[in-house]
């Protein structure tokens, strides 16, 4: 709260905290008792619709939970993120989305993703090497709340990727991320689906605090 006001800013602002180990020691361990804390902060420019991205599915696999815990957002896991997403803008998409070790569909290199299958959500579980993400539980709530449309937790086989009605990428960057194509093969007709529109609607005037069910969600900085 405090960053925001000393910027003075008056706009979607991203915050990002870093919590390290802050030791002169050689070894490599988490047994130092010096934490430290860093925090900066983007300013986004206002909140607007996002246009279709198209995605593909990454030759990098995402790391497993006895690697680098992936429910956890360690900075470590983002070297992954980062061969994945250059990879994906190499060849020409706009973003990648990885697979687990066993071929899952897991989550994008810093979002988590949501399918459409009749007309029901459906995201993969922490099982499949995610970060909970808090967008994603927030349009969980959404959805049911505000669409009664259920979200199904379960794994979600690559190919089923391809009969999607609709997709999208969710996150506290990108908010919601509609994905129109998965490795040049369209999603649905290849427009960004009613309920993604709709659930982006709603996801923006939860996170601008005009809807009062979810103030919750708002802390004033001014
Ligand atoms: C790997 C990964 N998955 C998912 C997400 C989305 O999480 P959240 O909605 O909490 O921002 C992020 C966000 O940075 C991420 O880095």
């Amino acid at each position: 709260m405090k960053l925001l006001q000393l910027n003075k800013y008056y706009t979607t602002v991203y915050i990002r905290p870093i919590a390290y180990k802050d030791s002169n020691e050689e070894s490599a361990n988490l047994l130092y008792p010096e934490n430290a804390l860093l925090i900066y902060s983007l300013p986004m420019g206002e909140i607007s619709e996002k246009k279709a991205i198209s995605v593909c599915v990454s030759s990098w696999t995402r790391v497993m939970q006895n690697m680098i815990p992936p429910m956890t957002k360690a900075t470590a896991c983002y070297l992954s993120s980062a061969l994945a997403t250059t990879e994906a803008l190499e060849n020409g998409f706009d973003e990648a989305i990885f697979l687990t070790i066993n071929e899952n569909v897991s989550e994008g290199p810093g979002e988590n993703i949501f399918i459409i299958r009749n007309g029901v959500l459906v995201t993969p579980p922490v099982t499949d090497d995610i970060l909970e993400g808090i967008t994603r539980d927030t349009i969980m709530r959404i959805a049911r709340e505000e669409l009664g449309i259920n979200t199904v937790i379960r794994s979600i086989p690559r190919p089923e990727l391809y009969l999607a009605e609709e997709a999208f990428f969710t996150g506290t960057a990108v908010e919601i991320q509609p994905i129109t194509e998965i490795d040049r093969i369209k999603i649905g007709n290849g427009e960004i689906g009613p309920i993604t529109k709709k659930l982006e609607q709603l996801y923006f005037e939860t996170v601008q605090g005009n809807n009062p069910r979810y103030s919750s969600y708002n802390t004033p900085v001014y």
